[in-house]
């Protein structure tokens, strides 16, 4: 990190200097570490818009010109050109694979793909009726019990690139039986003989008797899903993980903790709410202005789900991708999705509206994304896990490269309190 002259502050008459940094970007930050103990000030900012908690080198968004490159590499060749396990080898290792690299990290995840005879006891555990997050979130930091971690004290390279392609095989195997759970049905183990997405897909939709049959299409698209999903620097889950990481939590519980993190609907969970509001917009019979005009009555908390964005102030480029894999998916499956229809009529109202103008608020990655894996036959209650496994080979590089950082140090943010000042107690039979 380049460091430039300082930044001046002025508190109580005295003039402090705190070091600006500018990253390969020229992002500009103030380093505001040693602020506290020369001031006696902390900084305030809800929500962490104005703070970066980390210098990273493995994902650069520029929210204002909707760029985003996975260590350099813009996300549309990836998409276009690359494959998720190739793309999840670059962000976890920094480095795009040699073909020899990229076989053996490939072969890596047959191993590794079953699951411990009494992990599968668990999924019986739960209600048909549990929603597939909570049982990825207790299955993911389960794995702790079954599997031997990173030793904290003494990490070793062979014991990290060990849990990375665990961690990556058998998140897909947990979210296809979690799906077979809800349904009903007997687990489907995993080949040796089908990469990443056709092994994922066969687990989830064949059956005793029905062999699924796997289009390239289908695997394209899941493709250029998971790539898409794979990193998207500090949002909140990731932060999740760094932030559990920090007290040295092992990688499976931080891991957890993201998943936990992504479930919500203004984050991952989006995905899910999306379809939800898109169905109810279509038995409303179509009425998108009713929907557009609930979400800017304040009175109301009712938000346009798959639209805003804290980094995006412009078109996220992802969504514009998503969007275009979905026409060319429904295409060519012969499928024709009203929700599709009533997305389009959505976006293009919303882009004409002066409140969404005037916020800079564009549909997101998650806008068009459900109606990609509802053409595939997943379920809605499923498409927070497809993030999940989209998003683990990002989360797995941030934490990698936080403990690798020499500055790492525990993550525990101050706070301004404002609660009541010293009182004495008083007993219950004074009160
Ligand atoms: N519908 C209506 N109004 C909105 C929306 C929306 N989807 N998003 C933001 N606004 C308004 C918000 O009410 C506020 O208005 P005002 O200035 O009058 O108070 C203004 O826009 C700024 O919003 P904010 O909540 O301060 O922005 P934020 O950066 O804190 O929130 C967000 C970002 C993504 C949580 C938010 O835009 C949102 O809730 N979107 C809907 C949920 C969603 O699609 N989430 C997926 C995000 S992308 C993928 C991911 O992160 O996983």
């Amino acid at each position: 990190m380049e460091q430039h002259e300082n930044a001046k502050v002025v508190l109580d008459g005295n003039t402090f200097e705190l070091p600006i940094i500018v990253g390969t970007e020229g992002e500009k930050g103030i380093d505001i570490s040693r602020l506290r103990s020369i001031t006696n000030y902390v900084t305030f900012d809800h929500g962490f818009g104005n703070t970066s908690n980390c210098a990273s080198a493995i994902t650069y968004l520029d929210g204002e010109a909707g760029v985003l490159r996975y260590r350099g590499y813009p996300i549309e060749q990836l998409a276009e050109q690359s494959s998720f396990i190739e793309t999840a080898y670059l962000l976890v290792y920094g480095e795009l694979p040699t073909s020899e690299q990229l076989r053996e990290f490939s072969e890596s995840f047959n191993e590794p793909s079953m699951l411990h005879e009494d992990m599968k006891n668990f999924f019986n555990g739960f209600p048909s009726t549990a929603h597939p997050m909570a049982i990825l979130a207790s299955m993911v930091c389960s794995l702790s019990a079954y599997y031997p971690g990173i030793d904290m004290m003494n990490p070793t390279k062979a014991d990290f690139d060990r849990i990375v392609v665990m961690l990556m095989s058998k998140v897909r195997t947990i979210a296809a039986f979690a799906y077979k759970k809800s349904i009903g049905e007997p687990f489907v183990y995993p080949r040796q003989d089908l990469e990443y997405i056709p092994n994922f897909l066969n687990m989830m939709f064949s059956s005793p008797t029905h062999q699924y049959k796997i289009y390239d299409e289908v695997v394209q698209a899941l493709k250029v899903l998971l790539i898409l999903h794979a990193d998207h620097e500090q949002n909140c889950s990731t932060s999740t993980v760094r932030l559990v990481g920090s007290s040295w939590a092992n990688l499976y519980a931080s891991i957890t903790a993201g998943i936990c993190a992504l479930w919500g609907p203004l984050h991952g969970g989006a995905n899910e709410a999306v379809i939800e509001m898109l169905e109810q917009i279509h038995k409303d019979g179509g009425d998108v202005d009713k929907y557009i005009n609930m979400a800017k009555d304040k009175s109301n908390r009712f938000r346009l789900m798959g639209f805003g964005h804290r980094v995006y102030k412009s078109y996220d480029p992802r969504a514009k991708i998503i969007k275009q894999c979905a026409h060319d998916l429904l295409d060519k499956l012969g499928i024709n999705d009203p929700l599709l229809e009533i997305a389009v009529k959505l976006e293009e109202k919303v882009l004409q509206d002066s409140y969404f103008a005037e916020r800079n608020l564009y549909p997101n990655v998650d806008f068009y994304s459900g109606i990609i894996y509802k053409a595939i036959g997943i379920p809605m209650k499923m498409f927070t896990v497809m993030f999940s496994i989209g998003r683990l080979p990002g989360w797995i590089a941030h934490w990698k490269e936080m403990m690798e950082s020499p500055g790492a140090k525990i993550g525990r943010p101050r706070q301004i309190y404002v609660g009541p000042n010293i009182r004495d107690y008083v007993p219950i039979t004074r009160r």
